[in-house]
Formats: C-alpha cells, structure tokens, sequence
C-alpha cells in the first residue's frame, strides 16, 4: 500500500485498489446508472470543493438519487484519501451509481443503497512550457442528448467524440450542435475576439464547468470584458484565441483547429494573463 494513488474508498471502507470490486449487476455497469466529480487537489487543497459538492447535488437531483452523504462525510472521505495517498498535483474522483438490483430493470426503485467509490487521480502539474505549446482540435458533430448539464457516467457519446479526435490525429475535438459551438469532449471552450472572453451560456447542452465559471470569475475581478452567449462555429475560424478548460487540463490554449492555425499560431497574450492568474489563485 505504498504506492500513490493506490488506496480507493468503497462503500465505507479503504481498500487497496486491487481488492475493490463491485457487482455486475451494479447499474453504474449496465446502464451507466449514476453521476461522478473531480475535484482537483493542490498540495493538500480541494479547489472549489463547495462548488463541486454543489454540481454534484445537482446531478443527484437531475437523475432523482439522494446523496448518500452529508458534506462532512464527503469531506472525511476525501481528507482519509489524500491522507493515504501522497502526492502534490491530485484530484478527487467520486462517483455514486443507483447501485445493485436483483434483476436489470430500468425502473427505480426505492430502498436499494448505491455504490458509492472514490479515488485520487495523480495529475500532472502543468509545466507552462510545454502547456502553452498548444494543443490541436477538431470540430466534429455534437450528437449527445440534451442533459449534458448532468455528470454522469454514460459517458459513450464522449469517448466516441473523443475517437473521432485520437482518428484525426488531434487531441481533442471542439463539439458544435446545429451549427453552434456547446464544449470539448472533456472541457468547456472559451474564444477570445478583440480582447473580450466569449463562452457559451450554461444550459442542457453543456457541463457548467467549475474551471469555466473560476475563469469567469477571475476575467471579471481583473476587469476583462466576458461575454456569455451562443458562438457560432465560423467565429472559431475568426477567434484571436481559442482555449479548451477543465479541472484537470486547468486552461489548454488551442493553436490548431481543423487543420488550420489558430491566429498566429501561438498561445495568445489574454491566454498568458489569464493562465498566470489562475496559477495565483490556485
Ligand atoms: N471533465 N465538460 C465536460 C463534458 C467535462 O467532462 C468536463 C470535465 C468539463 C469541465 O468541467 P470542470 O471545469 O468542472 O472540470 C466540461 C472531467 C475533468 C473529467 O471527466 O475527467
């Protein structure tokens, strides 16, 4: 039990990774049946950890679960982890499925405890050289349904998504639904167009990303023009600066879309402001 990252939770016990082991008739494993969080984790910080325990009770309540804890617990759980798994850059993984029925039946059922896992991701922390060399995009044909606002495991329409980017050779694929843009496989997107941050609004048709709504929050505490609104596709052939946001990827400037460079090609000077004033705050 050495190594990092090795000792998960599981339904009120600390195992080592290897031992935890859930039913095949859980339904997070038929029907991805459940919702799920990260919360990024700096020395031993849980970086906006009540607006994750928040979206996470949203999730619960889109898809009609209760949550199995109180905020103290969730806490508790996390400080046992990261107590038991060392490192510095981490993050908190926790999902909560509807849990095992005797039979596979769609219906819901009152009574039957869900499987509640958790773990620590290692993450690797940003080196801003080789973050700010960019990363390349694609836009490809949002398909998924219209409560992406909800966390949840079903999570196919994104690993096919994300296919069709590792297909083209890129990193990452930015998703556009009848023509406007919505968010990354696994991230929010941000333009940046005469010095003013354009992202979508929050709605169905995207995660409310916590990264997103801190980027937000720290382009208006330093005066920077934001705008909340719909996007065209074509206004991404036309942005001075694309970026792609998450807790894990933090802000991942695109300098590459469909092939073509994004303006100059570089990570952008609202990108460097903007990046070195998260890595402040964090
Ligand atoms: N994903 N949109 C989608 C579809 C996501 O999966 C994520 C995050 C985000 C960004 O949300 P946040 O800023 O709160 O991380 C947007 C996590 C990191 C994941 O699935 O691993």
């Amino acid at each position: 039990m050495s190594n990092a990252a090795n000792v998960v939770y599981l339904n009120g016990q600390y195992l080592p990774v290897e031992e935890a082991t859930v039913s095949v008739m859980d339904r997070g494993f038929l029907f991805g049946d459940g919702v799920y969080e990260v919360v990024p984790v700096f020395g031993n910080k849980l970086l906006r950890l009540e607006e994750h325990l928040t979206r996470l009770q949203n999730s619960l309540n889109r898809i009609s679960l209760p949550n199995p804890y109180s905020h103290d617990e969730w806490l508790g759980i996390f400080s046992n982890l990261l107590e038991k798994n060392t490192g510095e850059d981490r993050a908190i993984y926790l999902q909560i499925s509807r849990g095992v029925y005797a039979k596979r039946d769609l219906s819901i059922k009152a009574g039957y405890p869900p499987t509640v896992f958790a773990m620590v991701l290692q993450v690797e922390p940003p080196d801003l050289e080789v973050v700010s060399a960019g990363i390349s995009v694609i836009t490809v044909d949002d398909f998924r349904w219209g409560a992406c606002d909800i966390k949840s495991t079903s999570l196919v329409a994104n690993v096919m998504l994300r296919q069709q980017a590792t297909e083209a050779n890129v990193d990452d694929a930015i998703l556009v639904k009848n023509g406007m843009l919505s968010e990354g496989t696994a991230s929010n997107v941000f333009l940046v167009k005469n010095n003013v941050l354009i992202t979508p609004p929050t709605g169905h048709k995207l995660l409310p990303g916590i990264t997103r709504d801190l980027v937000i929050e720290i382009a208006k505490n330093n005066a920077i023009l934001v705008e909340e609104r719909e996007i065209r596709e074509a206004e991404l052939f036309s942005a001075d600066e694309i970026w792609m946001t998450s807790s894990t990827r933090e802000i991942a400037p695109v300098i590459s879309l469909n092939d073509e460079i994004v303006a100059t090609g570089v990570a952008g000077e609202m990108w460097k402001r903007v990046m070195g004033l998260y890595q402040q705050y964090k």
